[in-house]
């Protein structure tokens, strides 16, 4: 697998003109922000060799390295889900890759059930903490060079890039919530009992995604940032029927202000 990560980097610098020291994963409510890159190489992750074949014909997402708020960077446009039938390794394998083209720090998003009885459809939740509730671990089996065995969680969210978040969504007057995300495999969405357990365990936001990528990327030295937007309410009394294009629909609605604070993030990082 160690090898096939390098060759896989290596084949990447070959191509990429540019040292970008940050990545962008463009998860749900982030992906108008790939319009704002200005764009410098395009790459198929059909092309990339070892890249994760994608389950979705038509789909198969590519790799932007470009420029945003002034700097170098490299911006995922679709990402790998376990529900998809992808092993955890597969999931996470992009974010090795960018541990070695050199990248320092990861900005992620997501959309996400919430669980705080104080939250509403269409909150921003700046992301402070996860529960990991996937069944497979990402770094299950023998440990990468990148990291130790058994690797410090106690700020997988970088604190300093939170409290620029705070600063700058302060400055623009948009209003942000806090909370820990718990990611579970889906493709289910929750079931009025689950809500309530998440609720238990300490969730705010529930969603299918970013934990794994995250749990690498700290596992690599990655700083990481991530929101959730808040696109149904997994609340006692406020559980209504929900579908994908419903949880779409409230993430493009505030996409823009999520992007408005990742932008300047990014510029000010
Ligand atoms: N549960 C799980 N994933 C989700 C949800 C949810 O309620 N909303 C958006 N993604």
């Amino acid at each position: 697998m160690y090898a096939k990560i390098q060759e896989t980097a290596n084949w990447l610098k070959e191509r990429i003109s540019t040292q970008p020291e940050t990545a962008i994963i463009l998860g749900t409510g982030l992906g108008r922000l790939a319009d704002e890159i200005q764009v410098k190489d395009r790459i198929n992750y059909s092309d990339i060799p070892n890249m994760p074949v994608s389950t979705v014909e038509g789909h198969s997402g590519c790799l932007l390295i470009g420029e945003l708020g002034g700097k170098d960077i490299l911006a995922m446009q679709g990402r790998f889900h376990f529900y998809e039938g992808y092993s955890m390794k597969e999931v996470t394998f992009p974010i090795r890759v960018m541990y070695e083209l050199g990248i320092k720090t990861l900005f992620v998003s997501n959309a996400g059930g919430g669980t705080n009885p104080d939250f509403s459809i269409g909150d921003l939740m700046i992301i402070t903490d996860h529960i990991n509730f996937f069944p497979e671990h990402p770094l299950h089996g023998p440990n990468f060079p990148t990291g130790p065995r058994f690797p410090d969680m106690s700020e997988a969210y970088d604190k300093k890039l939170i409290a620029l978040a705070d600063t700058i969504a302060q400055e623009k007057g948009i209003k942000v919530q806090h909370g820990v995300y718990l990611g579970t495999q889906g493709p289910t969405f929750e079931t009025p009992a689950e809500y309530r357990l998440f609720r238990v365990f300490g969730a705010d936001s529930v969603g299918m995604s970013t934990v794994p990528e995250v749990i690498v990327a700290n596992h690599c030295g990655i700083k990481v940032f991530g929101m959730s937007i808040i696109t149904d309410l997994g609340v006692e009394g406020k559980i209504v029927e929900i579908s994908h294009e419903e949880v779409q629909k409230a993430a493009n609605a505030v996409q823009p202000l999520m992007a408005e604070i990742m932008r300047e993030m990014i510029k000010r990082s």
